[in-house]
C-alpha cells in the first residue's frame, strides 16, 4: 500500500508519500517507481526491515532504533527542569532549529536544510501548543537552554542548546519526564533516536533504557 502523505508535500513543497510493505522487495521497488511516476511523488518513505539490496532509486537513511523503560521511581534530582512556560516558545524554536541534524531528513540531500529545520520548530511549538501532554524545560543561567516532550507514554523531542550540552541537562531532562511518566502512571516508556546518534543512545542507556528494536528507514527519489 502507499499513500500521499498531505502534510508532509505541502509542508516540503514536493510530493511526498509513504510505502507500507513488509520487505523491499525488486517487485515493491518497481510497483513504487510506478506509483511515483504516475502520482506526481518525489520521495516515497518506507520503513522496514534492513533489506539486503537496497533497490535502485532507494537510500537507506536512517536506523530508527526504539529504547524502552520499565517505570519506577527515579531519585536523580532535577534542579534545573521545569514546566514550559509561554515566554520560552521563541528560544525553544530557535534550538529546535539547529538540534535535530541527525534526523532522516537531513541525510537526504532532497530535503531542503531550511525546510528541515522549520519542521522540527513547528514540532516543538505544536508540542508547546498542546500536542505534548507535557514539555519541561531545562535552564541555563536563569534561560531556557532544552526540551523534552512527553506524549502518550513516550519521549518526543528532546535537545539541549550546543553550547549548553555536556553539562547534565539532558540527564536531568531526561530524568524529569521518567518521573512525570511514572507520576502519571505510565508502566513503560519508549523513545525513538537515530542508530547514529551516539550521544542521545548514550544518555537514554545512561538513564536506564534498553535497546528494544531497530528499524530502517529509506528514502525513494522518483528522479534517481
Ligand atoms: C542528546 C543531548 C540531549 C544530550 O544533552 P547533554 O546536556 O549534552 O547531555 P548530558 O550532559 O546530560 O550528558 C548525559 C549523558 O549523555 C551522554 N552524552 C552526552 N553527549 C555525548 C556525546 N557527544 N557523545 C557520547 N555520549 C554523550 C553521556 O553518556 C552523558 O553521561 P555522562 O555525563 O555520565 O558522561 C544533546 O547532545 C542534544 O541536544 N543533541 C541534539 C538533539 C538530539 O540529538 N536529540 C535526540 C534526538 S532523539
Amino acid at each position: 500500500m502507499i499513500e500521499r502523505l498531505e502534510w508532509d508535500s505541502a509542508f516540503f513543497g514536493m510530493g511526498v508519500g509513504r510505502l507500507h510493505a513488509e520487505a523491499l522487495t525488486a517487485e515493491v521497488a518497481s510497483q513504487s517507481q510506478r506509483w511515483c511516476r504516475e502520482n506526481q511523488v518525489a520521495c516515497l518513505y518506507f520503513l522496514g526491515p534492513e533489506a539486503g539490496e537496497v533497490p535502485p532509486g532507494f537510500r537507506l537513511v536512517d536506523e530508527r532504533v526504539t529504547l524502552v523503560w520499565d517505570a519506577h521511581p527515579v531519585a536523580g534530582p532535577t534542579p534545573a527542569v521545569r514546566p514550559f512556560a509561554d515566554a520560552d516558545l521563541p528560544v525553544l524554536e530557535d534550538i529546535a532549529r539547529q538540534s535535530h541534524r541527525d534526523s532522516r531528513f537531513y541525510a537526504d540531500p532532497l530535503f531542503d536544510r531550511a525546510r528541515c529545520d522549520e519542521l522540527y520548530a513547528t514540532w516543538i511549538r505544536r508540542s508547546c501548543q498542546g500536542w505534548a501532554d507535557a514539555v519541561l524545560v531545562a535552564l541555563c543561567d536563569g534561560l531556557p537552554a532544552g526540551y523534552v516532550t512527553c506524549q502518550h507514554g513516550a519521549i518526543g523531542l528532546i535537545a539541549v542548546a550546543g553550547a549548553a550540552q555536556g553539562r547534565g541537562l539532558g540527564r536531568q531532562l531526561v530524568t524529569a519526564a521518567q518521573d512525570y511518566f511514572h507520576s502519571c502512571g505510565a508502566t513503560r516508556v519508549e523513545v525513538v533516536t537515530q542508530g547514529r546518534n551516539r550521544a542521545a543512545r548514550a544518555l537514554y542507556e545512561g538513564c536506564g533504557f534498553r535497546v528494544a528494536s531497530a528499524q530502517y528507514w529509506y528514502h525513494y527519489h522518483a528522479c534517481a
